[in-house]
């Protein structure tokens, strides 16, 4: 006899996503690095609409690290004024959708134009509730532990807080995906595009058990039949935590 009952392949909740190769992909077509950086936000909704439809509850982007500020003041402002684009154009849909749109990193110290559109785009969606989309901006998995750990230092030094009751858990809500985030699940899975295989400062702590996935794909490349391809292999793959 048949099984009656087939259950679908659990979707992992969080994935997270370096969207790496823009510059390559712009270089071998000989194009300023710019439009590479716009092709690749092309890439990203595509991806935002197909993470939405398969059932994937948060998406986490690296779109601007701590580091990128060493690269020339003409790509860092235009990277800044794609996201102001993405925002003006974007938003609008992004609401009508339901997605949530919530930032991880210090986005202060951006262009204040970038500042305004982030804040439009927060605050029109707060209450949507459809795909958590996080954009980590101004991100460093680093800063973000050190900065942790001198909130913890000033509680412990202002006697709020005991040390021996400090916990993973406290340290986890102190991140920029703690409390001030409402506490996101760890990523499930991280995907890199361009074949490189490292972290580069991404959700160093959330990472810990976290399922890696890299593809040869420039991200301007990577499309939403990959992205699926990569998510619905996650849901196969066992993962113990560390357990047998
Ligand atoms: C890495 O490619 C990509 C970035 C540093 C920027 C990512 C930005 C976008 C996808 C576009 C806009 C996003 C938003 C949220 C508006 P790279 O330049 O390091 O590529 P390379 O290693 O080939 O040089």
């Amino acid at each position: 006899m048949t099984q009656a009952v087939t259950s679908l392949p659990a979707m992992p909740r969080h994935v997270a996503v370096i969207m790496d190769g823009n510059g390559r992909w712009a270089e071998k077509r000989g194009i300023p690095k710019l439009a590479g950086h716009n092709a690749g936000m092309l890439a990203m909704k595509e991806i935002i609409k197909r993470a939405d439809i398969i059932g994937v509850k948060y998406l986490t982007v690296y779109a601007f690290s701590t580091e990128n500020w060493k690269r020339s003041k003409e790509e860092v402002g235009g990277i800044f004024n794609l996201l102001v684009k993405y925002v003006a154009s974007e938003l609008a849909e992004l609401h009508e959708n339901q997605v949530k749109v919530r930032i991880l990193g210090d986005y202060t110290e951006i262009p204040d134009a970038a500042v305004k559109s982030i804040e439009k785009a927060l605050d029109t969606t707060k209450d949507n509730q459809g795909l958590q989309f996080n954009i980590a901006l101004n991100y460093g998995g680093r800063r973000e532990i050190l900065q942790a750990v001198k909130e913890i230092s000033s509680q412990v030094a202002a006697g709020t807080l005991k040390v021996d009751t400090i916990t993973e858990e406290t340290i986890s809500r102190y991140l920029y995906t703690g409390e001030e985030n409402d506490n996101l699940p760890d990523p499930d899975l991280i995907i890199r595009t361009s074949g490189e295989e490292r972290l580069s400062n991404f959700l160093l702590w959330q990472s810990a058990y976290s399922e890696l996935a890299f593809t040869d794909s420039l991200w301007p490349d990577f499309t939403p039949e990959e992205f699926e391809h990569i998510v619905r292999a996650f849901a196969g793959r066992k993962r113990r935590f560390g357990g047998r």
